[in-house]
């Protein structure tokens, strides 16, 4: 049977365990963190599979291997799946290269921003002859319900946007993939497309920006914890409509610099809500309504922690902002540096955000503050032109 390593251990990594194992691939799982290798090899000696759970079927899949150790899962997988928070990418991406067999496919389920450019910088991606794809989502909305056992699929989205390096692989990624089932793969045209038509970067830090800038201490009881998709007003409405607007400015600007990219993946916000919720907005009459009546959001509150006596401080440490500031906004903010494009609300919430996360990307205006480097802009890469951008992966040797 053909061989997969799933990287992570968290709630896309047991749904994925789960149906590949139903599907007949061998699989392994890869996770950096001891403590969970011992509590997912716990789970499984108790019950012998991990299953997911969508309505009323359930899958089943059991992984040979749960290791911390490369080099006992790595090698022989023709498929590597990172099921992780952009965050963790580069340092998986470091503990596994050097045991990637030739012609292997690694794929990140989000890919998030630059994941491309990451994995060009730390794999010997032509000399193994790799495909590389990422996901423009996660295909599930999905939770752990007992750990290493047991996973929820709470909804599928219909249609997820992949992007495959090179691309005339897509068709073998795609056959790899089938494991994966009610989803329809739509190819985008490029990785870069897919870095700009990553909608969390704008959703989540434009509603955390427009909601709790000038309000950073507010304190909340729990019953009194805001919406957070649902609860957008006005102002929020605007600052979502302008980071839209800026992205596709980029994308057209890109699109005149250089023919051959083909930017109809890159979709502006209200086109790609209509696209994944179709059936759940009431209201379509203006970005704020998409958002408020859109019932897959109902009940979704912010990121919280919670203090001593037993209230609520909004945590802007959450992946809101530390994912989708660094692998999302920051990325798309030095491409419009190299197509010189202004980016009057993205520098906004990048400056607000980088505050909170004590963090320097923007330093006078420009992406020079010391923490680019561990960000996904092209710049962290070495990357300053265009062109550079483009052939940046095919030119790694
Ligand atoms: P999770 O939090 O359940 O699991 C993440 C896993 O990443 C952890 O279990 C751990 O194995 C690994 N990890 C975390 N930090 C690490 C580090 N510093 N070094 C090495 N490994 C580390 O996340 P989940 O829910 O599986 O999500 C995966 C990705 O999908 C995230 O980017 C998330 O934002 C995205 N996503 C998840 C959705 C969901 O419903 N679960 C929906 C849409 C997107």
């Amino acid at each position: 049977m053909p061989k997969l390593t799933v990287c992570g251990g968290g709630n896309a990594a047991h749904v994925l365990v789960a149906l590949s194992g139903q599907a007949n691939w061998d699989v392994d799982i890869y996770t950096m963190l001891p403590d969970e290798t011992e509590r997912l090899k716990a789970g499984i000696v108790d019950q012998g599979y991990i299953a997911a759970q969508d309505g009323e079927q359930t899958y089943h899949g059991s992984p040979r291997q749960i290791s911390t150790d490369p080099a006992a899962v790595i090698p022989g997988s023709e498929l590597i799946l990172l099921a992780l928070p952009a965050f963790a990418h580069a340092g998986v991406l470091s503990g596994i290269a050097g045991h990637i067999d030739p012609q292997t496919t690694v794929g990140a389920l989000p890919s998030r921003g630059g994941f491309d450019l990451q994995v060009a910088n730390l794999l010997d991606v032509n000399g193994l002859s790799l495909c590389i794809f990422g996901l423009q989502t996660l295909p599930w909305a999905c939770r752990i319900s007992r750990y290493g056992q047991q996973a929820t699929i709470l909804g599928t989205k219909a249609t997820v946007d992949i992007a495959v390096t090179p691309p005339d692989h897509a068709a073998h990624v795609l056959t790899q993939l089938a494991f994966i089932p009610n989803v329809a793969f739509t190819p985008a045209e490029s990785m870069l497309a897919l870095t700009l038509s990553n909608t969390g970067q704008l959703i989540h830090p434009g509603i955390m920006y427009g909601l709790c800038s000038g309000r950073e201490n507010g304190i909340y009881d729990e019953a009194n914890i805001p919406l957070f998709y649902q609860g957008i007003d006005d102002f929020t409405a605007d600052v979502l409509q302008q980071l839209s607007d800026e992205i596709q400015m980029m994308t057209q600007r890109i699109a005149a610099l250089a023919p051959q990219f083909q930017p109809s993946a890159v979709r502006t916000l209200s086109d790609w809500l209509y696209r994944a919720y179709n059936d759940f907005i009431a209201d379509r009459s203006s970005l704020k309504s998409s958002f408020v009546t859109n019932a897959a959001y109902a009940g979704l509150r912010f990121p919280m922690r919670r203090l001593s006596d037993g209230q609520f401080m909004v945590d802007f440490t959450a992946r809101y902002l530390s994912e989708d500031i660094p692998y999302g906004l920051v990325a798309v903010r030095g491409i419009a540096e190299l197509v010189k494009v202004e980016t009057p609300m993205i520098d906004r919430i990048i400056n607000w955000a980088q505050g909170l996360l004590g963090r320097v990307y923007l330093e006078d205006g420009r992406l020079k503050g010391q923490d680019v480097m561990t960000s996904r802009a092209p710049q962290a890469f070495g990357i300053l032109t265009l062109h550079e951008l483009l052939t940046y992966t095919a030119s790694r040797i």
